[in-house]
């Protein structure tokens, strides 16, 4: 770094050297608005439909990913013992009680397939995450949705009162996706502590790096002192692993053994050396988290200045009301070269955002005065 280039700005990444610096020069981060000359169009997006990390990988990780091809050639675990015990000292967990999988989603349908096989009903919210019922369901699990209450937050009473002698696991997600709203933890923690009792309690914390509310704590460590409780995390999101696939699961050390038995793909040598870099890297995460809160805002502003309900975000992704059909609304979008996500029933007439750099968010709001300010 060059001395007349201020290291404050680089650490707060609001120059182009400091993004580069953190996130490397890629050329596959194109589409996006920040690009000179990019135009987006219905069949090149900009990408606001998946909750991506729309910076990618960090350079320390890609570095780590490429010097791991030497080697890549080999079977056997490359860094995972290096990546294990980078995230046991994190988190505060042993080994034991560690899973990778091929993103979280490999987790997810690992206990949808116990649960299958096994039998059970699942126990979950609506709208939630759908991996794990749809899975499960497939194969025959019943469900129970329980809707979320007036405030769009999981309803744990509610759950409680939900819950049957033939549940064998309660899906929890936090903060929830489709809908960006976090439980209270002392009322999340009793909750597990109670539940897990009865049946396992399966919390899917993907968004975890992205809260910023101090009503929120992750459910990790419960997991080391508590037989039924298991808690998956992803690298997909802030970490930007969305295509190279790297999920963790923690949980006593029957349950990650269960786990282990049942999961036929896992994760691999690339990944693993990735994740080991990336979860180390603060700075970047730092870096990531700012520019989140920076889209947010420019995202809140555009709903404020329109008077549009939204969901305050504890994640990278807003959910608002649309007021017409979600379906409708995201095809406008598309037609001005944006993807946002699909409709989330039963609310059809909101719609999922997912927040892209300023610029995209920028471009957004621009969009959204076109199609909607009266
Ligand atoms: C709540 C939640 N859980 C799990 C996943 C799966 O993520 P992955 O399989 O990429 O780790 C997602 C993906 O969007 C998600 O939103």
């Amino acid at each position: 770094m060059s001395n007349d280039f201020s290291r404050r700005d680089w650490l707060k990444g609001t120059t182009a050297a400091g993004v580069a610096m953190l996130m490397g020069n890629s050329r596959a981060l194109a589409q996006n608005m920040a690009v000179p000359g990019f135009v987006p169009t219905r069949d090149n997006p900009v990408r606001l439909g998946t909750n991506e990390n729309p910076y990618g990988i960090s350079r320390a990780a890609r570095n780590a990913i490429v010097e791991m091809f030497d080697t890549a050639h080999h079977y056997g675990r490359g860094k995972y013992m290096e990546l294990i015990e980078t995230i046991a000292e994190m988190e505060g967990v042993t080994p034991q009680n560690l899973v990778f999988s091929g993103g979280s989603g490999e987790i997810l349908k690992t206990l949808g397939l116990i649960t299958a096989v096994e039998g059970g009903r699942i126990l979950t919210a609506e709208p939630t995450y759908h991996d794990l019922t749809r899975y499960a369901e497939r194969r025959g699990s019943p469900v129970t949705r329980v809707p979320v209450d007036e405030n769009m937050v999981i309803d744990l009473d509610a759950m409680r009162e939900a819950y049957t002698d033939d549940v064998s696991i309660i899906y929890l997600v936090n903060p929830n996706n489709p809908l960006p709203t976090i439980m209270h933890k002392d009322k999340l923690r009793q909750f597990c502590i109670d539940m897990s009792e009865k049946c396992l309690v399966f919390i899917d914390e993907a968004y975890h790096e992205y809260v910023e509310n101090p009503d929120y704590e992750t459910m990790v460590p419960l997991t080391a002192t508590h037989e039924n409780i298991v808690v998956a995390r992803t690298a997909s999101k802030i970490h930007g692993f969305a295509g190279v696939r790297l999920g963790i699961g923690y949980g006593s050390q029957a349950w990650i053994r269960k786990i282990r038995e049942y999961m036929t793909g896992g994760t691999n040598q690339l990944a693993v050396a990735g994740a080991a870099a990336s979860f180390k890297d603060m700075e970047t995460q730092n870096f990531l988290r700012r520019k989140n809160q920076e889209a947010l805002a420019i995202t809140y502003d555009v709903f404020d200045r329109n008077n549009v309900n939204y969901v305050k975000s504890n994640t990278n992704f807003v959910f608002f009301e649309t007021g017409i059909e979600a379906t409708e609304v995201r095809n406008m979008f598309r037609d001005k070269g944006i993807a946002i996500g699909r409709p989330f029933p039963p609310f059809t007439t909101w719609a999922r955002v997912s927040m892209g750099k300023p610029e995209d968010m920028e471009y957004f709001a621009k969009v959204y005065e076109e199609l909607f300010a009266s």
